[in-house]
């Protein structure tokens, strides 16, 4: 008997990394999730073309084309009611969302963000980690709540900060373990295994590492 697949909307502005990623997981059958849309904000997003690429459904609807958040936001959630979307995606999504959108998909929306939050939310936090001299960094999925990166977090990865990374260098490293861990975290809502309570994000099934990390070492 064929899986029920989890019904994905990907929202994004830019390369599109994320959503290659999640794209080649659905495809390798690695997760029991299938992209029904994937939406971008940007006409010019590289993302788009990977969805053509890949023949999947693909609509950009550009914000510039409305006079306020509300009413974009509106536009977003009916192309993602129409397409029967179970689980939004951000990858890469550079908009803030709404009221509109979160009471549409409520604890169905989750971001990845490329540091350990609670540190270094907002933008270009790769640079804010090495100017602040770190020495670790890492992603964070989370659930989108109406904060800036606030929301319950899902799934962390921790990447060491090297004493010559450039914002590039540390850039790629965080990269790689988006591309893993974002799936992980579509498919443990695949499985139903998670539950929000409060702040906190319960995994069935899960137990925390025990691997504790030091960086430098000498
Ligand atoms: C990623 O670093 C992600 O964490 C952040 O935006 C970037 C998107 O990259 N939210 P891509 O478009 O998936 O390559």
């Amino acid at each position: 008997m064929a899986t029920r697949k989890l019904r994905l909307g990907v929202l994004a502005s830019g390369g599109g990394t994320n959503l290659q990623s999640i794209i080649d997981n659905c495809q390798e059958q690695k997760i029991d999730a299938e992209i029904v849309l994937v939406l971008c904000n940007n006409p010019d997003a590289r993302a788009l073309e990977r969805a053509e690429k890949a023949d999947l459904p693909h609509l950009c609807i550009n914000h510039r084309d409305f006079s306020d958040r509300q009413s974009f936001d509106q536009a977003v959630v009916a192309a993602l009611r129409e397409a029967d979307v179970e689980l939004v995606v951000l990858a890469g999504f550079m908009r803030i969302i709404s009221e509109v959108f979160l009471e549409a998909f409520p604890q169905r929306i989750i971001n990845i963000h490329p540091a350990l939050l609670p540190a270094f939310p907002g933008l270009h936090v790769q640079r804010k980690a090495l100017e602040y001299g770190a020495r670790f960094s890492g992603c964070t999925v989370h659930l989108v709540d109406n904060g800036i990166d606030t929301g319950p977090i899902i799934l962390q990865a921790v990447v060491p900060i090297f004493a010559d990374d450039d914002e590039a260098s540390l850039s790629a490293r965080i990269l790689e373990q988006e591309h893993i861990i974002y799936s992980q975290a579509i498919q443990l809502f695949a499985e139903d295994r998670i539950q929000i309570v409060g702040r906190q994000v319960k995994i069935s099934g899960a137990k925390a590492t025990d691997e504790t990390l030091v960086n430098p070492t000498f």
